[in-house]
């Protein structure tokens, strides 16, 4: 890892171990260009890759053709209305009405470490270094001054981006767009990859041939969402899983995004992510500055899984907070998918008492405990327990449970008021709504403004004074409608359009306070599933519910999507019982535990009720969970085989990383008649070693497992599953 200015050349290169990212200033203004980004090269003057030479040239040569050359110009961050079509970076309103903006290069620094973002998440320094470049931009004619961060990591290949925009002028400006990237390259006949999915069918991977003007994954619905992902990659036309180029684009931010890519009249493409500009204007008053979320850019030359496992140790290691990264998470059971909202304090006990019989560590008490709440249309910010459910009030259940020998969670939904809701009746202007218009429900809430400090106490004191009340040692905290009626009744007219940014940095600091009040607290994120697993989140729960689908066969996409970019160790997920509720299918109890497995584990079914057969196989997948864990946490993840895309079966695998053992999952979603066995090529072994398969006598070499591969035997049945432990001899 280095970063280093090479003064003859004008040029700032960026090296992590095996790739290379080239800044140039150009000619006599200072235009900021983008000379190269991938493997890895040599300190030599490149800035010819930002054809300079070529026609239209620079303007000081040419002025005549300073459009031309604005429009073809690989800018590092492009200005606005001034002669570059492509899309803007940035974007403001001066105090004459006018738009124009255009950020030339200043000077710079190289610091050693990484500092944070204020109000919002980033990574971090953590326990191997980091260097950071700032580049100084400046708009002299508005008096706007711009800061373009990038850092670099010495164990990593992942370069992070962020943009600090500064009001220098005398008057108030407003910004109306802010990326927090551009970057701008050739085509590669580059795919462009995405993952977009629905309630309960988050993230499911699809490509995209990328075509002349613009295309886009976006979120305007004030949280990251369950249809578009904060991540886009673009994709070399053969790359598979080992070979081949990818480049990867996350956004660490949790509220609306844009991630596009344009393509121009001379096949270059111009790559933008942050902030959706819809909705979106802030007023910067002289001195004020703005803080944009931060991108991680990888890229890798040998394929898909080398960039999954980049982000995977990048956001173990320099992103995620939580005490428990490090540590087995507690094996739960979740009453949600078990009584929904018809349960009391004897039901949970049961639960709890059977739980323990299983081997389950914990038990977590989900929607329905508070207020007069029995069902999803009331009582949300009325966080009284409800003692005719909960009798004797929580500090007894809790103690209870805690008797039996289980730790105890609890379901929370802080960012919510129900109409119907002492709190509503009290403050109906908590609220998000416009004035005089009636707001739009879902689910039948409304969401509480953050953005006043008063509702933000209110609703985290109601938070912190229930966990200080009994022994709780896990929230989830849950955010279960999507943001409309954007209009804030504390903001002024002209500063409307941030309520948007400010909602979710008020939810950041809420979590943040809690999980400085609450250190050993484990925390879970959750949105109606998985609408808000995204880096931003990370930064404060070591995991997030991935979807509410808790089908085996649904989850494989879903799990392989988000495992694309985060770690096993964040995933969110349970063994449920079938017919599945969401799906209605019908999938072995074995087969849900070693899908459960590639995440956090759990429980969310009545163990009151299976059938002794599954209920006795609990204690054995705890087991099985118990001895794998260390490994899934911390260990390499490979995709070896897609049932998204082969329609018939699923293979991964994790590998320690000093490679003396894999597990490998494989899930048969249909079986085939009259066929042979399956060969999976095993990746990520050491070439050398000799790995036995457990249970059996037979052992290989992983050279050979890696090139002839492992057959698997078709198991009977559809939805069949098997792990497969390798361990080195
Ligand atoms: C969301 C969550 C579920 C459950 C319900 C409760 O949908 O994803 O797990 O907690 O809310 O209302």
């Amino acid at each position: 890892m280095n970063i280093k200015y090479l003064e003859k050349s004008r040029l700032f290169k960026l090296d992590t171990n095996n790739t290379s990212y080239v800044i140039g200033v150009v000619d006599e203004e200072g235009f900021l260009g983008h000379a190269y980004y991938g493997a890895r090269i040599a300190d030599d003057d490149v800035s010819y890759l930002m054809r300079i030479y070529e026609n239209p040239k620079v303007p000081s040569v040419n002025n005549r053709d300073r459009s031309s050359f604005l429009d073809t110009f690989p800018t590092e961050f492009s200005g606005n209305n001034v002669g570059d079509y492509r899309e803007s970076a940035i974007a403001v309103t001066d105090k004459n009405g006018a738009s124009g903006i255009q950020l030339l290069y200043k000077g710079y620094r190289i610091i050693d470490g990484k500092p944070g973002i204020k109000g919002l998440p980033a990574t971090f320094e953590g326990e191997s270094k980091a260097m950071t470049l700032e580049i100084d931009v400046v708009d002299a004619t508005l008096g706007i001054e711009g800061t373009l961060s990038y850092s670099t990591f010495e164990d990593s290949d992942a370069i992070t981006r962020s943009v600090r925009i500064k009001n220098s002028s005398e008057d108030a400006i407003y910004l109306d767009k802010l990326m927090s990237m551009c970057l701008d390259m050739d085509d590669n006949n580059y795919k462009m990859l995405m993952l977009h999915g629905s309630w309960a069918r988050e993230r499911h991977i699809e490509y995209r041939q990328i075509g002349y003007g613009k295309q886009s994954v976006s979120s305007t619905r004030g949280e990251s969402s369950h249809q578009e992902h904060p991540f886009i990659a673009l994709v070399g036309e053969n790359t598979t899983q080992n070979t081949g180029e990818v480049y990867g684009f996350n956004f660490v931010y949790s509220g609306n995004f844009l991630a596009q890519v344009e393509k121009n009249q001379f096949d270059s493409l111009r790559v933008v992510m942050g902030i959706h500009p819809d909705n979106f204007r802030f007023k910067l008053n002289a001195g004020d500055e703005f803080y944009s979320p931060e991108v991680v850019m990888v890229y890798s030359n040998n394929g898909l899984g080398q960039m999954t496992r980049t982000y995977h140790d990048l956001y173990r290691n320099h992103l995620i907070r939580s005490p428990y990264l490090k540590k087995p998470r507690t094996v739960l059971i979740n009453n949600w998918e078990a009584t929904y909202f018809d349960f009391d304090n004897d039901k949970l006990l049961d639960i709890a008492r059977t739980a323990k019989e299983c081997g389950i560590e914990m038990l977590v008490m989900d929607d329905g405990w508070f207020g007069y709440r029995n069902d999803d249309n009331s009582s949300l910010g009325d966080w009284q327990v409800n003692e005719n459910k909960i009798k004797g009030g929580l500090k007894k259940l809790v103690d209870d449970v805690n008797a039996i020998g289980l730790k105890f969670g609890i379901w929370f939904e802080p960012e919510m008021i129900s109409p119907d809701s002492d709190l509503y009746r009290a403050h109906p202007d908590w609220a998000i709504a416009i004035p005089n218009r009636i707001p739009c429900r879902s689910r039948n809430q409304y969401v509480l403004d953050l953005t006043r400090p008063e509702v933000r106490d209110y609703a985290y004191n109601c938070v912190a004074n229930i966990l200080k009340s009994a022994n709780i040692e896990y929230v989830k905290w849950d955010m279960n409608r999507q943001l409309t009626d954007i209009s804030s009744a504390c903001l002024d007219k002209d500063r409307q359009g941030e309520l948007m940014h400010r909602y979710v940095l008020a939810m950041y600091e809420m979590q943040e306070r809690l999980i400085t009040d609450f250190p050993n607290l484990l925390l879970e994120n959750c949105s109606g599933g998985g609408a808000r697993f995204d880096p931003g989140m990370f930064y404060y729960s070591p995991q997030i519910w991935c979807s509410d689908d808790t089908d085996a066969i649904e989850r494989l996409s879903i799990q392989e999507g988000t495992a694309l970019i985060y770690p096993l160790s964040t995933i969110g997920a349970h063994v449920s019982v079938c017919p599945n509720h969401t799906v209605g299918r019908n999938t072995p109890f074995e087969t849900r535990g070693n899908v459960a497995l590639a995440g956090t584990f759990g429980y969310e079914l009545d163990v009151t009720k299976l059938s002794a057969e599954d209920k006795a196989a609990i204690p054995k997948q705890i087991g099985t969970y118990h001895k794998y864990n260390q490994l899934i946490r911390l260990g390499d993840y490979y995709r070896m085989a897609s049932y998204s895309k082969n329609n018939l079966y699923d293979c991964y695998e994790v590998v320690s990383k000093d490679k003396s053992e894999a597990l490998i999952t494989f899930v048969q979603v249909l079986n085939q008649p009259n066929m042979h066995s399956i060969n999976i090529k095993i990746d990520g072994l050491d070439d050398n070693k000799m790995y036995r398969i457990e249970g059996t006598d037979e052992a290989y070499r992983g050279l050979t497992l890696k090139n002839a591969g492992l057959l698997i035997e078709r198991p009977w049945g559809d939805f069949q599953s098997m792990l497969i432990h390798l361990v080195e001899e």
